[in-house]
Parts: C-alpha cells; sequence; structure tokens
C-alpha cells in the first residue's frame, strides 16, 4: 500500500507552490487549468505565487470537461517550447488528469494517445504539484489520466506509476465557489471511490482504512458541504474525503459502477459524477449480498441507522440510504431523468462498452455478465 506523493492540508495552502517549485530549483512551469479558474482569478493567483518564487509560468486555461488527447498534446508541446521543467494542475479531474500526462510528455515523445493503457510510459516525468479545486475525483492521488480521442470519441486511461503526483496541496478555500451541482456530483464521485475500493476484490486492511476515513466523512459533511457552501469545515472534510476515496481507489481500484457509468459519459455526455451518483445505488443492491459485512459497515459509515438490522438487512441498507442522499442533493435518480436520450436499445452496446472496463469489473465483488449490466441499466431507466 502506498500513497503517492507529499500532501499538505489547510486553508491557504496553495500558495506553498511557490516555495515548493523554488526547492525544486526549476526555473520554468506550465499551469494547467480551465476558464472557470481562469475567470475566477485563482489561475491569475497560483501563477503569481510561482512567479513571486522566481519561477516562470506558462499558462493553459483551455482544459475542456471531458479532456482530450489533443488537448492534451497541444499542452505538452506549449510545455515543450518554454522548457517546462514542473507541471502544476489546478482544477477538478479534467485538469488535473491533463497535468499529469503532460508531465511524462515532456519526457516522452509523441502522443498522449500512445500511452493510453496500463504502464506504457517508459521515462519518468517532470515533478508535478496537483491543487484540486473540486472535491471528488481523487486526481490529486491516482496514478490515471482519462483522455478521450476526438477522432473516434473512445475514452482511455493512462495508467502508469509514473503519472502519480509528486505534491497535492489541499486548500479548502479554492472549493468554496464550487456550485451545489458540482460539490454534490463530485462528492459523489469520492464516495463511489471509496465504496468500490471498500467492497472490491482487492480491497486490503491498508485500502479499508483509506475508504472508512472518506466514508464517515461524506456521509457526515457532504450535504453541507452542497447546500451550505460557505461553510469551511465541510467543505475541508469534504477535500480530505476525496483525497482519502482516492488513496483506497489508487491502492485497491474501483468496482462495476465506474465501468457501467463510462458509457454514460462516452456515448452520451452524462458528467462522470453524476453518472456514477445514479448508478451507486443500484449496484450496491445488485453487490449488497455478495459481501455483506462491508456493505453492512459502509452503511453504518454513510449513518444509514440500521445498527440494530440483520445483516442482510444492514447490507441492503446501504443502498437505500445511496436513495437518500441522491435524493437529498438533487442528483437524478434515474436514466430517463438524465434527459440524455437513451433508450432500452442502447443497453446492448451501453453493455458491451461496460463490460470492456475490464480491470474494475474483475474487481467488483459479485461477478458481472453483459446480461446482468443490461439488467441493471433496466433497473435504472425509470
Ligand atoms: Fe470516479
Amino acid at each position: 500500500m502506498s500513497l503517492a506523493g507529499k500532501a499538505q492540508f489547510g486553508p491557504g495552502v496553495s500558495r506553498n507552490v511557490g516555495e515548493i517549485a523554488r526547492k525544486l530549483g526549476v526555473s520554468s512551469a506550465v499551469l494547467v487549468t480551465d476558464a472557470t479558474m481562469e475567470q475566477l482569478g485563482t489561475a491569475e493567483r497560483i501563477s503569481g505565487y510561482l512567479h513571486d518564487a522566481g519561477v516562470e509560468c506558462c499558462l493553459f486555461a483551455g482544459v475542456e470537461p471531458e479532456p482530450s488527447v489533443e488537448t492534451t498534446d497541444a499542452v505538452a508541446e506549449l510545455a515543450r517550447e518554454h522548457d517546462c521543467r514542473l507541471v502544476v494542475g489546478l482544477g477538478g479531474g479534467s485538469c488535473m488528469d491533463v497535468a499529469k500526462a503532460v508531465s511524462v510528455l515532456i519526457t516522452n515523445t509523441g502522443s498522449a494517445g500512445q500511452y493510453q493503457g496500463l504502464g506504457l510510459v517508459p521515462n519518468k516525468g517532470v515533478p508535478k504539484i496537483m491543487i484540486p479545486t473540486t472535491a471528488g475525483t481523487g486526481s490529486e492521488v491516482t496514478f490515471t489520466a482519462v483522455l478521450i480521442r476526438k477522432s473516434d470519441g473512445v475514452k482511455g486511461g493512462i495508467n502508469d506509476e509514473k503519472l502519480f503526483p509528486d505534491f497535492s496541496l489541499l486548500d479548502p478555500e479554492l472549493t468554496l465557489s464550487m456550485p451545489p451541482c458540482v460539490t454534490a456530483a463530485t462528492g459523489m464521485d469520492a464516495l463511489t471511490h471509496a465504496l468500490e475500493a471498500y467492497t472490491g476484490r482487492n480491497a486490503s486492511p491498508f485500502s479499508d482504512l483509506l475508504a472508512e476515513a472518506a466514508l464517515t466523512r461524506i456521509g457526515r459533511f457532504l450535504r453541507v458541504a452542497t447546500w451550505n457552501g460557505h461553510d469551511l469545515e465541510a467543505r475541508s472534510e469534504m477535500l480530505l474525503a476525496s483525497y482519502y476515496a482516492g488513496g483506497a481507489l489508487a491502492n485497491a481500484g474501483v468496482g462495476a459502477c465506474h465501468a457501467l457509468a463510462y458509457p454514460l459519459g462516452g456515448m452520451f455526455g452524462v458528467g462522470h459524477g453524476m453518472a456514477n451518483a445514479l448508478l451507486v445505488p443500484y449496484v450496491a443492491r445488485h453487490n449488497a449480498l455478495s459481501r455483506p459485512e462491508k456493505y453492512a459497515t459502509a452503511a453504518v459509515f454513510l449513518d444509514a441507522g440500521a445498527e440494530e438490522l440483520p445483516l442482510r438487512d444492514q447490507a441492503l441498507a446501504c443502498a437505500d440510504v445511496l436513495d437518500e442522499l441522491v435524493a437529498d442533493l438533487e442528483l437524478p435518480s434515474t436514466l430517463k431523468a438524465l434527459k440524455a436520450g437513451i433508450t432500452a436499445e442502447h443497453f446492448p452496446e451501453m453493455a458491451g462498452k461496460a463490460m470492456g472496463v475490464a480491470r474494475p469489473m474483475e474487481n467488483n465483488p459479485r461477478p458481472m455478465t453483459k446480461e446482468s449490466c443490461m439488467a441493471l441499466y433496466k433497473e435504472a431507466m425509470e
């Protein structure tokens, strides 16, 4: 078990980016972010901290919500041109994923598309610092960068230990501006990481510790962070939860919910967090009796109030508490409610694609088939 890189946590720690860069001895960095961070002035502040430390900063603020291979290649080209020896990722999972990929593209030739797969990156990247501004993806502590190829719409991860960030600066003040819908969806992504790592076949006592730390915080603080975004305690606890859940995922992987969620993103443009939030209660109900002790404990962490029930009912209460959470967060709870044009005719293709997401499927506690995927989509329809 490992937790990659060094992490600092607390209001204001993002200003330490300059000091870290100075200690690394670099003279030029690329800051990878999106239009929201530029509009909020956060990108300017972070580049200011770098500048004050004597580090020249190249800004790229064009990362899209579903980041592409093409965008990543363009940022890498910019970084190579300016001889950037440090990458700073500022934003949600998309920005951090692109930043991680750029770090290894600076030291390896060619396109990001060549490295989609597992362990295909030959050379170590330049140092990378992640500054998350959402609380959910856990990208600041994982070795994956998920990128979509614009040419054929196929989504694939660069999965390689060389993508582990060197530093994560967890500054809850940067998450205060997240609107409720983003807070809710990204928070549910973190919850899904923790739950799938906790109940998966690769779970270990170490990943369990991280997953438990995440689940208890999410059960207690996700509603508050969503509906009272100025509550710094709730924001802080959710940012920690996201980091812990990411650590659990980095060590134990995710499961069928993530695999089933991918086609919703790839085929219909549904956001990753929202897709997981929608599916996670159905998957929990499907899996609960294959690993009842774990689902029962997860239900307790999520505050289901099911401690007095028999084990079977406790395990199933996990799915019920997830239903309640999705409803409280006002997220769509059926495929129909997404209004994304999904019909039963799409299920065979969606199920085929989900089964193709091999590692999460193999990690799921209850073995999955194309038929069981179709049955799950059907159940989630309305
Ligand atoms: Fe996720």
